[in-house]
């Protein structure tokens, strides 16, 4: 299932190969910035679980990692999110990598950056996988950045449609006909 194109989508937009690579240097890159400090990746639930599992694993160097969910209220409320889990660790005097799948509208990301200052941590940064910026309506700092894209919605690597496809290990496009249903 993880491997082959499901029937809704349309092509492979990003291969597991080059997310891989991609994924690694941020790593690197992360590992550099902060290296010998109390380094926290925190993701946002869901979608930031396989980000967050891979970038992790790419960063040498001792760092601790947590999770928050929000959920977008009802529509023509303005798109604007709640919490629906906090964190689990204290993260006061730490540094901060807030890790997401994805970049949007940016204001999941520009509403989690709140919430994160208020526990007042030693530096917070943002690391995003995809960047659409087509649609921003929160200018939000991107710090670490895998991908910028075009405004397509994508599934894969964390990416849902209704829940689904999540976990495929390539990101992909949709058929119109599944982006209109
Ligand atoms: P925002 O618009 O920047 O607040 O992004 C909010 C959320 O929309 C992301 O965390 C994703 O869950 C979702 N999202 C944005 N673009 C896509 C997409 O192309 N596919 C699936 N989910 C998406
Ligand atoms: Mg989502």
């Amino acid at each position: 299932m993880s491997v082959e194109l499901p029937p809704v989508c349309d092509a492979v937009l990003l291969g597991e190969a080059s997310i891989q690579l991609r994924v690694a240097e941020l790593g690197a890159q992360i590992a550099e910035d902060f290296a010998d400090k109390d380094l926290r990746l925190i993701t946002v639930l869901k979608g930031g679980l396989f980000f967050l599992a891979d970038l992790s694993r790419a960063v040498d160097g001792p760092l601790a990692i947590d999770f928050l969910a929000v959920s977008p209220y009802a529509p023509g409320q303005g798109g604007v999110v709640r919490m629906t889990k906090d964190l689990s660790d204290d993260i006061e005097g730490a540094h901060v990598v807030l890790v997401e799948d994805v970049v949007d509208t940016g204001l999941t990301v520009n509403y989690v950056l709140s919430l994160l200052k208020g526990h007042s941590p030693a530096s917070l940064s943002v690391c995003a996988l995809l960047d659409k910026p087509s649609r921003r309506i929160a200018e939000v700092p991107i710090h670490y950045r895998g991908f910028t894209l075009p405004d397509r919605f994508l599934v894969g690597y964390g990416l849902d449609l209704g829940g689904r496809y999540r976990n495929l290990r390539f990101i992909a496009t949709l058929r119109d006909e599944a982006v209109l249903s």
